[in-house]
């Protein structure tokens, strides 16, 4: 089993956004998945409580149970679990970051987004994990990306070389508990979920934390 955690302490950044995605397009691909939401106001899980019984699965959960939960997945039979987090939660932060395999840190290329960069970074030091920023809600127009881009590429950590537009799409998809490449398979946005989910090379089966360190090595553009 693979875990995945989406950590930022800024909020707003697109860490519910890109977990529900991300979680939806691993069922889709064939891996079982399972959504922990760690986040007291549980946005995936009302999301995703949308669906009814329509996978994948989700549920709610302290980040102090995390230590329990995570080998509950991985002995139900999940291929995949995806942490959602709460903003500004330092201890639960750290927890799902110890949990994951793989941390991902969606950031907005605003310079309030980025000024909050260093205290995720934080977190993941004390974690031990080598993070793999996400931009996110990037303007079709502009330099934004790419200033963004230069100010996130710090060492420990990888940018990912595909970003999330700013999309009406995921936006209003959640309204229906549908994810961007249910509502619209060809859109844009369908397309970069596609590329990212692609780029980030989830393995299925065993795996070790060698593997994956030396797998996000692979993806420095
Ligand atoms: N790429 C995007 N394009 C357009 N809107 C987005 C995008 N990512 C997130 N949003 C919107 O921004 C808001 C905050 O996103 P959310 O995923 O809830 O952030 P977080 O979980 O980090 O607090 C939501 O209203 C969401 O629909
Ligand atoms: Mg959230």
């Amino acid at each position: 089993m693979f875990t995945i955690a989406l950590v930022c302490q800024k909020g707003g950044a697109g860490k519910t956004t890109i977990a529900v995605h991300l979680a939806v397009e691993a069922q889709q691909r064939g891996y079982r998945t399972l959504l922990i939401d760690l986040d007291p106001q549980a946005s995936a899980a009302k999301v995703l409580d949308r669906r009814g019984d329509q996978p994948p699965d989700v549920t709610t959960e302290h980040p102090a149970r995390l230590d329990v939960a995570v080998p509950a997945a991985e002995a139900e039979g999940y291929d995949l679990v995806v942490l959602d987090t709460a903003p500004q939660a330092d201890q639960a932060a750290l927890r799902a970051a110890r949990a994951a395999d793989l941390v991902l840190i969606p950031v907005r290329p605003s310079i309030v987004d980025l000024d909050a960069v260093q205290a995720t970074m934080d977190v993941c030091q004390l974690a031990k994990r080598q993070p793999v920023f996400i931009l996110n809600a990037v303007p079709a127009q502009g330099s934004e990306a790419r200033e963004a881009r230069e100010v996130i590429s710090i060492p420990g950590a990888t940018v990912s070389p595909v970003a999330l537009g700013d999309r009406k799409a995921f936006r209003i998809a959640f309204n229906d508990g549908q994810v961007a490449q249910e509502l619209d398979p060809k859109s844009k946005a369908a397309a970069e979920i596609t590329a990212l989910f692609d780029a980030l090379n989830i393995p299925t089966g065993s795996h070790s934390h060698t593997a994956t360190i030396e797998r996000v090595k692979e993806l420095r553009p």
